[in-house]
């Protein structure tokens, strides 16, 4: 339904890349916690960072399938790389051309094709994680400018970022309505990227905090309509989960590769059926579990592209990957033993980037909020029209 010879093309590319120029220095990056200069030019030469902008606006102009198995491919070898062109697209890109002005469009958006000028996405603060509504930073109109002020923390991408969207309170008594998005320049005076986080995994992807200090914005900065922040962010993430599914996907696939070749070459499982289930059985189950995520993931990622309603499979998508990410990373350690378990063992940094997916745009359990929601106004629209489809004269009497 959702695979041709153009998906096939950009996989084969993406594979090829992650292989040539990603895997001969995936363990330094973990090892130092640097992105490496080299590789993240390359990305933005292979128009990586670029992927959902169309190409009108100097970007690669892929779908999101595309996309999606472009960020699968990367993360199969390295979970950094693959957040880091992840969360470039989908959370700086995607924003931008979904809600900007023509003017804010044409302002950033060729930059990142051109030049590599990244966008990062800030909504997460120190009290406002799941409950994204709880945003603290303030913007304040004041003299036909808005006046920012407040803090971001767990934002990717900042050090490597020219823009930055970020969420703040315009209307305090509105609620979720009242919080808007605003475009910031990397040199705004009062603006600042803070310390990055040190984290479990994914060490080369850059995780920072970011400050705003009386930053002081033109009245066009602000990204849509005053009010529409919230919804704003809840559509970006929408498609943002995919990307995730996508990425734990990869490092599920990644994990199931290197236990599969360690289960047959040192191992030496081939060809014997008794006595090397132990071997087998988790194979499967990978294997198995891996390939029902592709269909979500891809499946989220079709329905995305043929514009139909795709919330709630993005979130299914989202939280069943994430779930077998672990599951497959966790399994090929047990598989390999203490191969696995040692420091600098694929499986093993692979079981420290996946723990993310559990957790970054939104967690498990707000997937299962999300999707016990969809499933409950699903019922409800079948109640209604079960109602509507009753005669008259049954209405009357019901
Ligand atoms: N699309 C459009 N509009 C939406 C929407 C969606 N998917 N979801 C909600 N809305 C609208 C609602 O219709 C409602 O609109 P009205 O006011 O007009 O009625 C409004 O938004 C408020 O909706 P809710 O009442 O459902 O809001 P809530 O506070 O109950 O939301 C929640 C609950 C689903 C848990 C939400 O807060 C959420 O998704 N939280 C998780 C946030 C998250 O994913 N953060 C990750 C940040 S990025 C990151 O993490 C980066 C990284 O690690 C790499």
């Amino acid at each position: 339904m959702w695979w041709d010879s153009k998906v096939e093309e950009i996989r084969d590319e993406a594979r090829s890349f992650a292989e040539s120029i990603v895997a001969p220095i995936v363990n330094r990056m973990d090892v130092t916690s640097e992105m490496d200069s080299h590789l993240l030019e390359e990305m933005k030469r292979a128009g990586y960072m670029s992927m959902l902008c169309p190409k009108e606006y100097g970007g690669r102009g892929l779908s999101t399938l595309e996309y999606a198995v472009v960020v699968e491919e990367l993360s199969r070898i390295c979970g950094s790389t693959g957040i880091t062109i992840a969360a470039a697209n989908s959370l700086g890109v995607y924003p931008v051309y979904l809600f900007g002005s023509q003017a804010q469009r044409d302002l950033v958006l060729p930059g990142v094709g051109e030049h590599g000028n990244l966008i990062s996405f800030g909504l997460t603060e120190p009290g406002a994680g799941s409950d994204a509504s709880g945003t603290k930073t303030t913007a304040v109109e004041s003299n036909g400018n808005w006046l920012l002020n407040g803090s971001k923390c767990f934002i990717t991408n900042p050090r490597f970022s020219t823009w930055f969207i970020a969420t703040a309170v315009t209307d305090p008594d509105a609620g979720a309505r009242g919080i808007s998005s605003f475009l910031v320049h990397k040199d705004t005076d009062g603006f600042s990227v803070g310390k990055a986080e040190t984290k479990m995994g994914l060490h080369a992807s850059d995780t920072s905090m970011l400050h705003f200090e009386d930053v002081t914005l033109d009245t066009d900065a602000i990204l849509g309509p005053r009010g529409d922040g919230f919804k704003q962010f809840m559509m970006t993430l929408d498609g943002g989960r995919i990307s995730i599914g996508a990425m734990a996907l990869g490092l599920a696939q990644g994990s199931l590769d290197v236990a599969l070749r360690y289960a047959k070459d040192t191992l030496g499982i081939e060809g014997k059926i008794h006595g090397r289930q132990a071997i087998q059985f988790p194979l499967s189950d990978m294997a198995t579990q891996i390939e029902a995520a592709r269909h979500l993931v891809y499946h989220a990622a079709y329905l995305k592209d043929q514009k139909q309603p795709f919330a709630k499979q993005s979130a299914m998508a989202k939280l069943y990957a994430s779930e077998v990410g672990h599951f497959c990373s966790d399994s090929a350690i047990q598989i390999m033993g203490l191969d696995g378990y040692r420091t600098g063992s694929h499986v093993e940094r692979h079981l420290r980037d996946v723990r993310l997916c559990e957790i970054g745009e939104g967690t498990s359990e707000v997937h299962r909020i999300v999707i016990s929601r969809y499933l409950l106004k699903e019922l409800e629209a079948l109640d209604k029209a079960t109602r509507d489809a009753k005669p008259e004269t049954e209405k009357v009497t019901a």
